[in-house]
């Protein structure tokens, strides 16, 4: 399978002095997802009493969430979650060099923020996954569309966690977004723009130089048409083998949610 090579070329190089970072499904993630998640808090708290917006505003999340997991094995170089899984020694070397004002420069991401990703994906999931079966008993008198098929111990344990992990998961954003403030201000690296405009400043950067770019057509087709990594190309199409669980996922989860309609009764 190959990339896209229009595509890569319309997202090329435009201007010498920039290569590209970040796919515009990435982006697009990232900026929804923020969206979302204001919503899931802001929405929970002014004016949504049946609580009928922040049960779709999570199922989007969680959609987002499986989607990005798909995208992290079929999407472009710097999205793989393959580009950014690195040890926690690395993590805690590169939080170090970091702070004694070493400088070590990634065009994905770094070993310590791609770590906060990967926990700010997981714990996003869990929460997600929680919500399904709490219940709100003091208020909206209303739950996840599971509560009703589990036990009240189990309603109780998934409604205290379901809120407990999003107080959990402010504060890893607070980290987030101080990280890319003190990038900014002390590094003098914008990293906000990048994941906006999706290209970092032409440098020797320690992962690679220039993002490898899948279509962003492949996105909406992430189930059914994988693309192929160029360390896969290399490896002369190893990908093939695995074509068959990329697919089986998202039918998976077509199925599940379809599943969940019928058990459920939506209240
Ligand atoms: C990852 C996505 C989600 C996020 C970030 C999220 C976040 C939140 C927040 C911030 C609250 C309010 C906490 C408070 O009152 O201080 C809440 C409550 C609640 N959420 Fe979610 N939620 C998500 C997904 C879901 C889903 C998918 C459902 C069910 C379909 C759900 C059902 C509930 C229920 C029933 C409550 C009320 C619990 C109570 O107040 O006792 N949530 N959620
Ligand atoms: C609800 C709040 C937020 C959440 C849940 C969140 C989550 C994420 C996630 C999951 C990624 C990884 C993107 C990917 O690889 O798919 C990411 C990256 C990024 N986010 Fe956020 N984000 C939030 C808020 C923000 C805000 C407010 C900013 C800007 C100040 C920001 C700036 C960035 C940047 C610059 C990156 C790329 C980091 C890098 O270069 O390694 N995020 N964020």
């Amino acid at each position: 399978m190959q990339l896209e090579r229009a595509s890569l070329e319309t997202q090329g190089t435009a201007d010498s002095g920039s290569v590209r970072a970040w796919d515009l499904p990435t982006r697009l993630f990232h900026w929804t997802l923020v969206t979302l998640i204001v919503m899931a808090y802001v929405s929970r708290h002014w004016g949504d009493a049946g609580l009928v917006w922040h049960k779709w505003n999570g199922y989007a999340i969680l959609v987002l969430v499986v989607w990005r997991l798909l995208w992290g094995f079929v999407g472009s170089s710097t999205s793989r979650f393959a580009s950014f899984f690195y040890g926690p020694l690395t993590a805690v070397r590169y939080g170090l060099d970091f702070v004694l004002g070493r400088p070590r420069h990634f065009l994905g991401h770094n070993p310590l923020g791609g770590s906060v990703v990967l926990v700010m994906l997981a714990m996003l999931g869990v929460i997600g996954a929680l919500g399904l079966f709490a219940y709100d008993d003091h208020d909206a008198l209303t739950g996840g569309p599971l509560s009703s098929r589990v036990s009240e111990a189990m309603v109780a344990f998934a409604t205290k966690w379901h809120l407990f992990m999003f107080d959990l998961l402010l504060w890893v954003i607070g980290l987030h977004i101080l990280a890319n403030i003190l990038y900014r201000v002390w590094k003098r690296e914008n990293l906000v723009q990048a994941m906006i405009t999706g290209r970092k400043e032409a440098r020797p950067y320690e992962d690679e130089h220039d993002a490898n770019l899948a279509s962003p057509w492949l996105a909406l087709a992430a189930s059914w048409r994988p693309a192929a990594s160029s360390c896969e190309e290399r490896r002369g199409g190893a990908a093939a083998g695995g074509d068959r669980h990329t697919r089986a996922l998202p039918v998976a989860v077509v199925l599940l949610f379809l599943r969940l309609r019928s058990v459920s009764k939506w209240r």
